[in-house]
């Protein structure tokens, strides 16, 4: 059996702890894209783990993790994780590194915090050197786990060739005089590869094995589908490809048998960074919405931008991914509210509507929502487990936002803990 279960806005949905509920049926968790720009928050009783890179699944016994080709790993960050985690449980023969995965490198870091410092339009990115390790990718310049078992001679090719250009940008363009030298990167690789050998594997024929064997499998993704690449609001969204199809293609797991896709939904919309966000709130109610939901990253710790729920953008994210159940996380953040509005269209400046996510900045940055007002509960829904128990009101958004993104909402989140949930 093979879940993919991912966030269907700008990040942030919530997705560790639905990870890590469904994790207990599950025998391998698979990360698939991005790197350590990611945050995923757990809470099991009194403790609290924030991942970056492993996946959250790990959490649960039995449970392998394992970190596939499409993940630009920042090794230090990895290897602070996994003693992280071990403080608290064994992971000993649990946790498994694509051989093919990309070294985020000081390089890469370097150039995403003076870019996003030296630019007029910054992203806003979490200046992990997520971009600049992708952009190496591409280019055929980046370094792989695998390169890293080689010999220092062939590593210091591949540092001195992916360097020498970046070297000059930084120094001549950005004007950063203090860069670590070739031979320093190379003698830290050297170092970090007897580190994370023996967490590195052919992870692809791992999965395939698994598969074959009928294991169950997670993809958890990271970011949200609006910071896609290719159909999020580009250019400000991050650099890999967060939606469903790239978990085949960063785990090589060699099989389309999907048999569920489950999309995480917050109940309202938040987003980090910069970029377009129609429906976001920029008053009193954003940062009441921002103080009850602890809105604040996990990486970052920057202020999430909060808003109302927008099913133009969920329902458009929903269809790309091909979602077949939504997880609605975060319920209980909207308790106190009078009333509670959902955007159910745009209206462009010249009065006409639009029921499709745009594809361009300008259109994005000049529609404005059309709301429906839905009217508030006024109670408590925190911790509630069964869907008969929330209040009439609580049903009724829930219900409508089905309607809206024409997919049932299984499991409704109303807490942190791993039991607060309501399977439907
Ligand atoms: P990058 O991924 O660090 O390059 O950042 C690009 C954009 O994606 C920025 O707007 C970030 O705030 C956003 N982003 C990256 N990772 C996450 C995440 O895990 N949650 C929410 N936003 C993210």
């Amino acid at each position: 059996m093979i879940y993919i279960v991912l966030g269907t806005q700008w990040g942030d949905e919530g997705k560790a702890k639905v990870i890590d509920y469904f994790a207990k049926d599950f025998d391998f968790v698979v990360r698939f894209q991005g790197g350590a720009n990611a945050g995923h928050t757990v809470y099991v009783g009194e403790k609290k783990f924030v991942f970056h890179l492993i996946p959250s699944g790990v959490l649960n016994k039995g449970v392998s993790a394992l970190i596939g080709n499409g993940v630009v790993l920042d090794i230090e960050e990895f290897l602070k994780e996994v003693e992280m985690i071990s403080r608290a449980i064994d992971v000993s023969g649990r946790i498994w590194i694509s051989n093919r995965a990309h070294v985020v490198m000081p390089y890469h870091k370097l150039l995403d915090k003076a870019k996003e410092s030296q630019t007029t339009n910054a992203i806003g990115t979490t200046q992990r050197g997520i971009g600049p390790a992708y952009a190496d990718k591409v280019d055929r310049l980046g370094i792989r786990i695998a390169d890293l078992f080689t010999s220092k001679e062939k590593l210091r090719e591949k540092v001195k060739l992916a360097f020498e250009v970046k070297e000059f940008l930084l120094k001549n363009y950005y004007h950063i005089e203090a860069l670590p030298t070739i031979e320093e990167m190379t003698d830290t690789l050297m170092v970090l590869a007897e580190k994370i050998r023996p967490f590195a594997a052919d992870t692809e024929k791992l999965l395939q094995e698994a598969h074959h064997i009928r294991k169950n499998i997670l993809f958890e993704g990271a970011q949200g589908s609006l910071l896609d690449v290719d159909f999020g609001t580009y250019p400000y969204v991050t650099s890999s490809n967060t939606i469903s199809p790239a978990a085949l293609l960063g785990s090589g797991i060699g099989s389309p048998n999907i048999a569920n896709i489950v999309g995480i939904t917050k109940a309202y919309t938040t987003r980090v960074g910069e970029g377009p966000f129609p429906t976001e709130l920029k008053d009193e109610l954003g940062e009441k919405i921002r103080k009850s939901g602890n809105e604040f990253g996990s990486t970052t710790g920057r202020p999430r931008r909060c808003g109302w729920f927008d099913a133009v953008a969920t329902r458009y994210s929903s269809a790309i991914n091909g979602i077949k159940e939504i997880f609605l996380t975060k319920l209980d953040v909207l308790d106190e509210l009078d009333n509670i509005l959902v955007c159910t269209g745009y209206l462009r400046k010249d009065g006409s509507k639009l029921d499709y996510f745009p594809a361009t900045l300008p259109e994005l940055e000049e529609i404005k929502p059309i709301y429906h007002v839905c009217p508030g509960w006024k109670q408590k829904t925190f911790g509630i487990k069964d869907f008969s128990q929330l209040p009439a009101n609580a049903k009724k958004y829930v219900e409508f936002l089905e309607v809206l993104l024409g997919r049932k909402i299984s499991y409704i989140s109303t807490g942190f803990e791993r039991e607060d949930v309501i399977e439907r």
